[in-house]
């Protein structure tokens, strides 16, 4: 990606019209004039301080509510988390100033030709492929053969150690989550936790700054995550942007505010055979507001085999996935373009 598909330096540029790299077809644009679903319409929201400490009643329903959402939606708001505000908030303050810095800075940690971590736009592997409108910068976490300490940014000062804290953090709630969705499951609590091995966690920044022609562009391809797990994080102040496709229609998500969106990712509907699914969601962009997010992706260790496990399947559940190894996995989703769920057609 060169300087001119940068989008912010476009953005700079002030173009009358928005560059044909960025128009989408017809039938990708997003409807902004017609009516969408209003925004949430019921999107699941789970009290985690009930699950982690409540009574033995308020457990129970808060674990039904979760299996509910995991099992209709795919996607939740987690409220109560237990993440330390400040260090979500410091975090949002620091990814938008590395975003601000001077294109030459931020292309230091330059991503690499089919690869996702560094700064640029992943995903894209030929000259007539749609570009998002996003700015994107994203790092491995863990275990250390998905660490590139090269890309972790020096400038501003604080961001690389405050990544480090966040996502000691969120791995934590993942783990919790995973926990609490496998109890709801009626599975062993530390099934995931055990089968995931070390897993594998990456960050990833996303900037959309305001589009002239929001209705002829996408902030971010319609896909879902190859991850088991992800935790959204919406900067204070943004305006809607994700969507979810529920029963064909396109859902506005309206931030709350501190909460975190949760969504299943492929690995847990391999794993569930189906039963829970991982939903098709996209970003739009917004005229007048830019819109920052910050996405955890949680995952299965490499080496890790992955296929519905038997208690998914049976005479009247037959197996809809091959076993496959998650590394694999994972290379083929970061070489592909994101297209809906296409990605998933690996493990049939
Ligand atoms: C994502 O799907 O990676 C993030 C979408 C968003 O920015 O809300
Ligand atoms: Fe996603």
């Amino acid at each position: 990606v060169g300087h001119i598909d940068d989008v912010q330096e476009l953005r700079r540029t002030k173009p009358k019209t928005i560059p044909q790299r960025f128009v989408r077809n017809m039938t990708e644009r997003p409807t902004l004039q017609t009516p969408l679903s209003p925004p949430n319409s019921d999107m699941p929201v789970i009290d985690f301080s009930k699950l982690s400490k409540g009574t033995k009643e308020e457990i129970l329903n808060e674990l039904y509510k979760l299996a509910t959402a995991c099992e209709e939606w795919g996607f939740f708001q987690v409220i109560n988390h237990e993440i330390d505000l400040n260090l979500m908030e410091n975090l949002e303050d620091l990814s938008r100033e590395f975003f601000m810095l001077p294109l030459e800075e931020k292309q230091k940690y330059p991503m690499a030709p089919g690869t996702v971590q560094g700064y640029g736009q992943a995903f894209v592997f030929s000259e007539d492929q749609k570009l998002d409108w996003c700015n994107m910068f994203a790092l491995g976490i863990e275990p250390h053969y998905v660490r590139n300490q090269n890309l972790w940014p020096k400038k501003p000062a604080r961001l690389s150690e405050t990544v480090e804290l966040y996502s000691r953090e969120i791995r934590k709630l993942c783990q919790n989550l995973l926990k609490y969705i496998a109890i709801g499951l009626s599975l062993e609590e530390d099934v995931f936790e055990k089968m995931f091995d070390e897993a594998v966690q990456a960050i990833r920044m996303n900037y959309y700054p305001p589009c002239s022609r929001p209705d002829l562009v996408l902030g971010l391809s319609p896909h879902s995550d190859g991850s088991a797990l992800t935790v959204l994080q919406q900067a204070k102040g943004s305006p809607v942007g994700l969507q979810i496709l529920k029963n064909n229609t396109w859902v506005p998500l309206q931030p709350i505010p501190n909460a975190l969106v949760i969504n299943i990712g492929d690995t847990i509907e391999v794993l569930t055979n189906g039963k829970y699914k991982s939903v098709e969601h996209r970003a739009v962009a917004n005229e007048d507001k830019d819109r920052l997010s910050i996405v955890t992706f949680y995952a299965p260790s490499y080496e890790i085999e992955v296929g519905p496990m038997d208690e998914f399947v049976d005479e009247k559940h037959p197996c809809k996935f091959r076993r496959y190894n998650h590394g694999e996995y994972s290379k083929h989703y970061v070489t592909n373009k994101l297209q809906g769920k296409r990605a998933l057609d690996f493990a049939k």
